[in-house]
């Protein structure tokens, strides 16, 4: 397979690229892996996604996919992985509901570092586990894209598709987006029928909304996190503007405020919204959210999240804020 981006390669444009790319990957996939078995880490983000829909064309039931759901992933998110893979494609899809195990594993645990570290530790342990009961497995599937390459090259983060499994566990790479950019892989994935929901999808990090439920997890505030996350995403799509803003997202604080809701005085937490603009995550602006949409975000969150009587918006730019706030 080839492993550089060829330097007269040009950009998938179009319907017609995409399936030519499509067509070629379907080939080398299937002379690579042959009648073998590949096992891929399915998260639901567009990468994973988009290897998965090419490796089950090339392969169909010699692809088996695991779904973890650590239970830090968005409203829904599972559903749709199950939905798309097992019922629409028919993939063998292996779907671990680890939510106990990460929560336990992040008790009383309040760095934002080590709560990283356990989060991805923990996921890996959790897939190492399925695989070791799977037989005669020889390739292991991974979402590495272009910029992923480019970025380990620099040395400025470790290409963080690269592995962490132990190391008796020994597997043969299939790669077949890494020579794409981003905008290229999405048009792949549109050409491969995944839905918009999933190939538009925007950044989201590994350690997802355990990095956004700050300091020491508690399931009710990790539930405010969710809740108000989705109205976000609804509000934003109903005014379009999840097609136009890099990434967008809730985050709930470890104190809660004084309000009054009902007539009564409440002691609930506030929700921080922010939504950024970016080109590679390294600077961000802050998008000019309109007021009434503002307001309607304010009123949804107060009356429909549990346990949340306050709305902020995040306007600093990065830097000097980072996006996320931990
Ligand atoms: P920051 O917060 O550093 O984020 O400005 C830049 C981009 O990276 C995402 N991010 C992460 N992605 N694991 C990831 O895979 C992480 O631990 C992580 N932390 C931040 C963040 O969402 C933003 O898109």
């Amino acid at each position: 397979m080839e492993l550089r981006r060829p330097e007269e390669m040009a950009r998938i444009t179009n319907e017609t690229l995409a399936d030519k790319f499509i067509e070629e990957q379907v080939s080398l996939i299937k002379e690579q892996i042959g009648n073998q078995k590949v096992l891929l880490a399915l998260s639901g983000g567009v990468d994973s996604s988009v290897v998965a829909a090419l490796l089950s064309k090339a392969i169909g039931k010699q692809l088996y996919c695991v779904h973890v759901n650590t239970g830090l992933l968005r409203k829904g998110e599972s559903e749709e992985v199950i939905d798309v893979f097992q019922n629409q494609m028919d993939a063998n899809l292996i779907y671990i509901d680890a939510t106990d195990r990460f929560l336990d594993k992040l008790k009383n645990v309040e760095d934002p570092e080590t709560k990283r570290k356990i989060i991805g530790n923990e996921f890996i342990e959790v897939f190492a586990e399925e695989a070791g009961k799977l037989e005669g497995i020889k390739f292991l599937g991974q979402g590495t894209i272009w910029p992923d390459i480019l970025e380990s090259e620099k040395g400025i983060k470790a290409h963080h598709n690269s592995g962490g499994l132990p190391e008796d566990m020994e597997f043969e790479l299939v790669e077949p987006v890494r020579i794409l950019f981003k905008d290229e892989v999405r048009l792949v994935g549109r050409r491969l029928g995944l839905p918009e929901s999933m190939v538009d999808r925007q950044p989201f990090p590994g350690p997802g909304l355990g990095v956004r439920c700050l300091g020491v997890i508690e399931r009710k505030r990790l539930e405010a996190v969710r809740e108000s996350d989705a109205i976000l995403r609804e509000e934003f799509k109903k005014a379009g503007l999840n097609k136009t803003v890099w990434q967008y997202f809730t985050v709930v604080p470890d104190f809660r405020t004084t309000g009054v809701k009902d007539g009564k005085r409440s002691f609930e937490w506030p929700v921080i919204i922010r939504a950024v603009n970016s080109v590679d995550a390294m600077t961000a602006t802050v998008e000019e959210i309109p007021f009434d949409l503002m307001q309607k975000l304010v009123q949804r969150i107060t009356t429909e999240v549990e346990g949340v009587n306050r709305v902020l918006y995040d306007f600093t730019p990065k830097p000097t804020g980072t996006i996320e706030w931990e």
